[in-house]
């Protein structure tokens, strides 16, 4: 016994109501509709995947041709460095892919969370917002600076007396801002350094313990 069913003769335009746009004999019946559509999409895409380009011929060397690029030479923890990078390289790319300084972190990649945090000429900044071709010259501190030998930075030590962190992501980016937080002085209460830290975010809640943190940097408590 056959099961298949049986072909329906009504047209796709003839299954719209009499009257209604989509039942007119110049209107596109859906399976026109979702034909041209497809091959439509499919020139879109041939044109911006990789096929000629629909919009005219492209320069025969515009994919070949490299980004522009120029020197830039900063002192990192004291040790100078001159590189050549792409125009568009953030401090943060260039500290952790030319440098190979991993401590900072991209967390957002977009100047929300402080995980990045670095200083620049003893000023606190997100490396991953500042371009690093402008910062010619200038003197850049990571955490990976921090330390003198085996000698913990006492907000380091603080951070561990105080237990810190839990993961520790965000962990470099909150020590180094509190470094700029206690040399701005911004120390004079716990709401003060809530409010001058407020740029690094802390997804495992360590909040209170960093504040204790750097208040014991600070004022030895
Ligand atoms: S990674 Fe720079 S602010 Fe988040
Ligand atoms: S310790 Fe995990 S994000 Fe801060």
């Amino acid at each position: 016994m056959s099961i298949e069913p049986p072909e329906t003769t009504v047209s796709p335009s003839e299954s719209f109501p009499e009257g209604s746009p989509e039942g007119s004999a110049s209107a596109p019946s859906r399976r026109t509709f979702i034909a041209t559509t497809a091959v439509g999409g499919a020139v879109v895409a041939g044109g911006l995947i990789g096929g000629p380009s629909v919009f005219g011929a492209e320069p025969a060397d515009a994919a070949t041709q490299a980004p522009p690029s120029s020197r830039v030479s900063v002192t990192v923890n004291g040790q100078r460095h001159t590189v050549t990078v792409d125009n568009r390289t953030s401090l943060l790319d260039l500290l952790r892919e030319h440098l190979n300084l991993t401590g900072s972190k991209k967390g957002c990649n977009a100047g929300a969370c402080g995980a990045c945090t670095v200083l620049v000429d003893g000023q606190r900044v997100n490396s991953c917002l500042t371009l690093a071709i402008r910062l010619d010259g200038a003197e850049v501190t990571t955490i990976e600076g921090l330390a003198k030998g085996e000698r913990l930075h006492p907000l380091q030590q603080a951070f561990i007396d105080q237990d810190a962190f839990q993961c520790g992501y965000c962990t470099s980016g909150q020590i180094m801002s509190g470094v700029g937080c206690i040399d701005e002085g911004h120390t004079g209460s716990p709401e003060e350094i809530r409010e001058f830290m407020s740029g690094n975010l802390c997804r495992c809640g360590c909040y209170v313990k960093i504040v204790r943190a750097v208040e014991q940097t600070a004022h030895g408590k």
